[in-house]
């Protein structure tokens, strides 16, 4: 284990219950809020209604970014950064899933640097050591966006989706109710959840690593939660349990501590952040067609034991095969759960890709050299990979 610092600076408001607490949170700093939003769902769901009339009790002045898309724009980043600027907007309040939360952590960076376009923090042409107040209430379990300090930013011009990280992104206070979650469709729900799990394998579940037994029983906690959970939430949306349950497993699966000690990067997420620059899909259904592939391309001798030991512990794959076989099994396992189970897609070809931009992804997945990962992988092996996602 490398040596590390650890602190998580989020408060949780967990509950129903504790969503009276919004407006303290929003007045500690400060008057005038920009209030962030997607493209609707929290309108239809009537969360808009709630959020609204606490502000308005706390006698906020409320401005508002709507529209912020799955796989956020950067142009949208600059407006709300814009209006921040014109109207010394104190607070920001991101209402929505993992792209309404980075789009305003974009927004808080950008707000105060000394650049209207976000791209030039991602690009890192214009430092930045400030961001305006983050509040988040969490509408989706996937990403842990809530209380990482990650914001995933997408340039469609470039067909890049990169990003910024900096522990002033880390949000000041979450709110995560359950409840707000009972609406997300089959599809985003099924999504989400590879999106935890996957969190899970690439921060350090598969990693070289020896010794990380603490972290690794942690994460197999939380794995198996997803794998619990997911099929009834999928089947039963307003089931309190399932609901509260992938919550907070998201929120724990990319919350800085499962990376303590940890120094290595994330294969899956780095190639499919190639698919989404290029297609605009979602996030965690390239991840449900990448990571399997990439299971079965690293699967040797030296990495059968870990595959093998997580479909034991995590797929209730049998212990008695060869390491090998149990390998291939527990690949088999996670296949079943995202394709039949949680019924994704199981190809690009489904999601309408060819390998037309394969090579310009490869290329832009290892321009830094081959990943070091659980296993390095060249250019060559990336464009395997995408090829067996066909
Ligand atoms: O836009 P609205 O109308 O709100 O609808 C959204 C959107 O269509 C809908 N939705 C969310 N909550 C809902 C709901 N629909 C009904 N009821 C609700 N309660 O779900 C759709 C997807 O929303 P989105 O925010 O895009 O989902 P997610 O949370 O999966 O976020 C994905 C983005 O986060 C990035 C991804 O790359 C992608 O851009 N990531 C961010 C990370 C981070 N900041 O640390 C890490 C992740 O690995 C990931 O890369
Ligand atoms: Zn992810």
């Amino acid at each position: 284990m490398y040596n590390f610092q650890f602190e998580n600076t989020t408060k949780v408001y967990f509950g129903m219950d504790n969503f009276e607490h919004l407006k303290d949170a929003c007045r500690s700093f400060g008057k005038k809020v920009l209030l962030v939003y997607g493209g609707g769902s929290i309108k239809r769901t009537g969360v808009y209604d709630k959020v609204v009339a606490q502000l308005s009790d706390a006698g906020m002045e409320i401005f508002e970014l709507s529209g912020v898309e799955p796989n956020p724009r950067h142009t949208t980043v600059n407006k709300g950064a814009k209006i921040c600027r014109e109207n010394n907007v104190d607070v920001v309040l991101a209402v929505g899933g993992g792209s309404t939360i980075d789009c305003s952590k974009g927004i808080c960076a950008t707000a105060l640097s000394d650049t209207d376009d976000v791209w030039d923090l991602v690009e890192r042409k214009v430092p930045y050591d400030k961001a305006l107040p983050l509040i988040t209430i969490v509408t989706i379990a996937a990403t842990g966006s809530e209380m990482d300090t990650g914001a995933v930013i997408s340039n469609m011009d470039k067909n890049i989706k990169s990003g910024i990280m900096n522990d002033i992104l880390r949000p000041k206070v979450t709110f995560e109710v359950p409840e707000f979650t009972f609406s997300v469709p089959k599809y985003q729900t099924a999504c989400g959840s590879v999106d935890i799990m996957s969190h899970l394998f690439d921060v350090s579940y598969f990693s070289a690593q020896e010794e990380m037994s603490m972290i690794k029983g942690m994460e197999e906690e939380l794995l198996r939660t997803v794998v619990k959970f997911a099929p009834i939430a999928f089947h039963e949306p307003e089931n309190y349990e399932a609901r509260a349950n992938l919550m907070w497993a998201s929120s724990w699966a990319l919350n800085s501590f499962l990376t303590c000690g940890i120094r290595h990067m994330t294969v899956c997420h780095m190639l499919e952040h190639e698919l989404s620059a290029f297609y605009d899909i979602t996030h965690g259904h390239g991840l449900a067609i990448v990571t399997p592939r990439w299971l079965r391309y690293i699967l040797n001798d030296e990495t059968a034991k870990d595959i093998y030991r997580f479909g034991i512990n995590v797929m209730g794959v049998s212990k008695e095969m060869e390491e090998k076989e149990g390998a291939l099994a527990s690949i088999e396992a996670l296949e079943k759960f995202f394709f039949e189970t949680l019924e994704l897609k199981s190809t690009l070809t489904d999601l309408g890709i060819t390998d037309k931009d394969f090579e310009t992804m490869a290329d832009r997945v290892t321009a830094w050299g081959p990943i070091q990962g659980y296993t390095q992988l060249t250019k060559e092996d990336v464009l395997n990979i995408y090829k067996m996602c066909l």
